[in-house]
C-alpha cells in the first residue's frame, strides 16, 4: 500500500472511531488475516485484542477443560498459565536447559497429560524433532505453540506456529509483529477456527461449515476479543518489515553469540542455525552467576534480568480449582520470585540496545569483555 492510501486508511478509521461509527471488521482486517495465513502457511488466522485472549480461546477451542492436564515450560508467560488455570486445567511445569529448550523431553515417561504447550522463547525455536518425537510416543497429547517471541522463526524450513493443532502470538507493542496491543491465532483445523470465532468474536459474520455453531454467534461465550482496527493497520506495516528486521537481528545475534560464547563464566544457548531465528524478545539471552563478570558486561552493554514470577512453586498455579479459589478471594502473601533454577541467572543483552547499535559498535564493545 502506498503512503497516501495508508494515511487515508488511518484517517478514515480514526474518524469512524471519533464519530462512533461501526468499527467491527473492516475489510482490511480480514485481508490482514489472509496475509498472515499465507505468510505462515497456515489455513486459518484470527486476530484478537491480545495474545492472552488468543491463547485462552485456542485452549478452549482445542478442547481444554476442567481437569485437563497441560505440560508447559517454566518459561511460559504468566497470563498464558492463568488462562489455562481459569478454564480449570491443571498444569505440570517442565524444566528447561541452558539452550532454553524443554529439558529432556524425550525422557518424560508416560506423562499422563492431554496437551503440551510450548513457547518458542526469545527468538529461538524449540527443537521440533525432539518435540515431535515425544508426541509420536504420546499420541494422545495435543501440541499448541506460543510464538509471541518468535514470529518468523523456523525449524527445518517450517515456521514455528504450524507444528501443532494451533498456535497463538501476542502483538503487544514490543513484539516483532506489533499492533500496539493485539494477538493472533493460527490453525489448520476449520473446526478450531470456527469455534474460536464463536468463543471470542461476537457477531462476526462467517459462513460456518458447522451450522450448529451459528446458534451462539451473538453470545460471546468467552467474552469479546476482537482486535482494535487501528492496531491492525500497524500490524500490517510490521508484517511488511518482519523479514528484513529478522534478517538484521539474526546477523547481530550471530556476532554477539560468537563473542559471548568465549567469555569466561558466561553460558549462552547453543544456536546451530542463525537463519532459523525470528521475532526476538527481551534480547540476547545468557546465563551468568558471576557478579563481577556481570558488572563488567553491564558497564559496556545494556543488560536486563529475567524477572517474571515463579508460579510453578505453588499449588494455586498448578491446580485449576485452587487457582479459581484464589481469584475469588485474592489473598496470597507468598513471594513469587524465588527461583530455584537457572531463571535466577538468566539475563539478556537488551533488544532495543541491540537494534539501536550497529554491528561494528556491538563488536567493538564486546571485544573488550573477556
Ligand atoms: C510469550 C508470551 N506469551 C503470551 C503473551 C501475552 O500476550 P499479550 O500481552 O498480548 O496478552 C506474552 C506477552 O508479552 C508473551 O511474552
Amino acid at each position: 500500500m502506498n503512503i497516501k492510501n495508508l494515511f487515508l486508511r488511518i484517517i478514515n478509521t480514526s474518524l469512524g472511531i471519533i464519530k462512533n461509527q461501526d468499527t467491527k471488521y473492516p475489510e482490511y482486517i480480514k485481508k490482514f488475516e489472509t496475509r498472515v495465513s499465507n505468510y505462515f502457511n497456515s489455513k486459518f488466522c484470527l486476530t484478537f485484542s491480545s495474545g492472552t485472549l488468543a491463547a485462552r480461546t485456542l485452549l478452549v477451542a482445542c478442547g481444554v477443560k476442567k481437569n485437563s492436564k497441560i505440560l508447559m515450560s517454566k518459561l511460559s508467560f504468566p497470563s498464558v498459565v492463568t488462562s489455562a488455570l481459569q478454564i480449570g486445567a491443571n498444569i505440570e511445569f517442565l524444566d528447561f536447559d541452558n539452550n532454553l529448550q524443554i529439558k529432556n523431553i524425550s525422557k518424560l515417561k508416560k506423562p499422563n497429560a492431554d496437551y503440551l504447550l510450548i513457547t518458542h522463547v526469545y527468538g529461538l525455536p524449540q527443537n521440533m524433532d525432539n518435540i515431535l518425537n515425544f508426541l509420536e510416543n504420546n499420541k494422545n497429547i495435543k501440541l499448541m505453540e506460543d510464538c509471541s517471541h518468535a514470529q518468523g522463526a523456523k525449524f527445518k524450513n517450517k515456521y514455528v506456529g504450524t507444528f501443532g493443532v494451533g498456535s497463538f502470538m501476542s502483538m503487544q507493542g514490543s513484539k516483532a509483529l506489533s499492533a500496539g496491543e493485539g494477538g493472533l491465532m493460527l490453525t489448520n483445523d476449520e473446526n478450531i477456527f470456527e469455534k474460536s470465532i464463536i468463543l471470542s468474536h461476537i457477531n462476526r459474520k462467517h459462513n460456518f461449515s458447522n451450522k450448529s455453531l451459528e446458534n451462539f454467534s451473538k453470545v460471546g461465550l468467552l467474552g469479546k476479543g476482537r482486535a482494535h482496527p487501528l492496531g491492525i493497520i500497524s500490524a500490517n506495516l510490521s508484517l511488511n518489515n518482519l523479514d528484513k528486521n529478522n534478517k538484521d537481528m539474526r546477523k547481530k545475534f550471530e556476532i554477539i553469540f560468537n563473542y559471548m560464547k568465549n567469555i569466561e563464566n558466561i553460558v549462552v544457548p547453543v544456536i546451530l542455525n542463525f537463519n532459523e531465528l525470528g521475532g526476538f524478545h527481551y534480547g540476547f539471552p545468557f546465563f551468568c552467576e558471576d557478579e563481577n563478570k556481570l558488572s563488567e558486561i553491564k558497564s559496556k552493554l545494556k543488560i536486563i534480568k529475567y524477572d517474571w514470577p515463579c508460579l510453578d512453586e505453588y499449588d494455586e498455579f498448578l491446580i485449576g480449582e485452587k487457582f479459581n479459589n484464589l481469584i475469588s478471594d485474592i489473598n496470597f502473601t507468598k513471594p513469587l520470585n524465588n527461583y530455584r533454577d537457572e531463571r535466577s541467572n538468566l539475563y539478556f543483552i537488551e533488544l532495543y540496545w541491540i537494534k539501536k547499535n550497529s554491528i561494528k559498535k556491538i563488536s567493538e564493545l564486546l571485544k573488550n569483555v573477556n
